[in-house]
Order: C-alpha cells, then structure tokens, then sequence
C-alpha cells in the first residue's frame, strides 16, 4: 500500500506574513486523523519562519531545490545539511522550471538528488515532456531518459528514499491540466520501467503527479491506480483550495 502523499510548491510567491499564515491554516485545518501525508516547499527565506509554525505537525517541510554539494563557493545554493537544520525532510529537485528556465541538466539533477538522500532528505523528483515533445509522440522517451539519468547515478534503490513526480511541462501554471487518462497511462508507464529493474521498489515508490491540479479536479487524478498524490503549485497558495485537494486524496486512498 503506497500512503498519498500531497506537497505544495509555493515557488516564488508571498511574505513572510503570508507564508507563516498559510502554514498556520493548514495545520488548523488538516483532520486530526490524516490519513496521507502532506509537505509544504515555501521560498528558502521562508522556511525558518514556517518551520516554527509545522513544529509538532503532521505537516512535512521541504526545500524547492537542494544543492549537489555540502557547502563551499557555491554563491546561491542552499544546502541538504542546511535545510535539515530548519527541519525540512523534502527537497523538490529537477523542477521543469529549473531544468527550462535556469538550464540544470540531468547530471546536476542527478547530483542534488544524490546528496538529498545522503543526509536522508526524501527528493522529489520531477520529470515530464513538453508540448512539443507530447505532439511528436515522444512522451515514454523523454520521461524514460530523464528518470534513467538518475537511477544511472544514484541506483534502482535510490527510489526507496525519493518520490517521482510526473509534471508534464504543458499543464504547469496554464490551467490545462491532463485528463485522468492522460496521467494514468505515464505514471503506469513509470511504473512498468521500474518493474523491471526492481519489482519491490517500483511497486512501492510513490508517483505525484503535477499540473494544474486544484480542489475540482483532485479528485478525478487521485482515482487513478498509479497516482499517489500530488505537487500543487498555484492551488496551494490558498489554504482552502490545499485542503479540499488533500482531502480528496483522503478519500481516494
Ligand atoms: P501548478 O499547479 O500551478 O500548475 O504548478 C504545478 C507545479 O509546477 C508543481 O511543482
């Protein structure tokens, strides 16, 4: 039994007001008795704030990237040790948005997700095709080649310390989400490749998907055999709308 798993990436929104209330909400609000885990991944200068308000909650934290090494001249990055000192226990790495916008390659992607889980920080890793890549019927490949250039580094087992995200690029931010059956049929895809390098960890690893996921259509995607949950980005921004999505993953698991 794989246990839902559903995590807000905030990316680069908010204050630090809005951020420590919004974790307040959401750990008012969650049932007493959660069955699916939940994380929150606020902006870096926000993490010690929230920290203090997820301190003796359900509520898991975590960083929106994670740095390929401990410390050192490396202007900009933040650390695994450093966000373990706040109490995260999630990284988000390879991000569509970090691979697009700032040009991280599977090799460093490989790299943060290696030192996330030395110092026993659980990566989220994403991966997903792009419009383009979608149209010219190269989904399976390009989802392929990006999860094998990690497992290629970090092992098969390596996934019973990560989480897989699928985010295809397309229904990030635009409100186009994909239909259930889209979902469905890469993250069984995913887990069909794993199959055969390990059956245990692929049956085990959790596959979130991402996209475009609200309070309206959570339900419909968490349905589906081979989605574990969800990383929610412009929707858990609001603490009702993480919350109505968090539920429908409870009632889905
Ligand atoms: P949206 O939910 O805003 O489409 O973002 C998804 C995402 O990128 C989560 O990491």
């Amino acid at each position: 039994m794989r246990r839902p798993l559903v995590v807000g990436n905030w990316k680069m929104n908010g204050t630090c007001q809005s951020a420590v209330q919004l974790a307040d909400a959401i750990v008012s609000g969650l049932p007493s008795e959660c069955q699916v885990e939940v994380g929150v991944c606020p902006s870096y200068v926000f993490i010690p704030g929230v920290s203090e308000r997820l301190a003796g909650s359900m509520v898991q934290l975590g960083g929106q990237n994670v740095a390929d090494q401990d410390s050192g001249a490396f202007t900009g990055e933040v650390s695994a040790p450093m966000l373990k000192e706040f109490g995260c226990s999630l990284a988000i790495v390879g991000h569509s948005e970090r691979r697009q916008v700032y040009g991280e390659t599977d090799a460093l992607i490989a790299a943060r997700y290696q030192k996330a889980i030395e110092h026993g920080i659980t990566p989220i890793l994403c991966i997903g095709e792009t419009l383009e890549e979608r149209e010219a019927g190269d989904t399976f490949k390009v989802v392929d080649g990006q999860l094998q250039a990690v497992l290629g580094q970090a092992g098969i087992q390596s996934l019973g310390h990560a989480v897989i995200a699928y985010e295809p690029v397309w229904a990030i931010g635009t409100g186009r989400t994909a239909t259930p059956e889209q979902a469905q049929e890469v993250h069984a895809h995913i887990r069909q490749q794993l199959v055969a390098q390990d059956p245990e960890v692929a049956s085990n690893v959790r596959i979130l998907y991402g996209g475009s996921v609200n309070a309206d259509n959570a339900s419909s995607l968490f349905s589906q055999e081979d989605i574990d949950g969800g990383l929610i980005g412009g929707a858990s921004l609001k603490a009702d709308s993480f919350l109505a999505i968090v539920q429908a993953a409870m009632e889905n698991s």
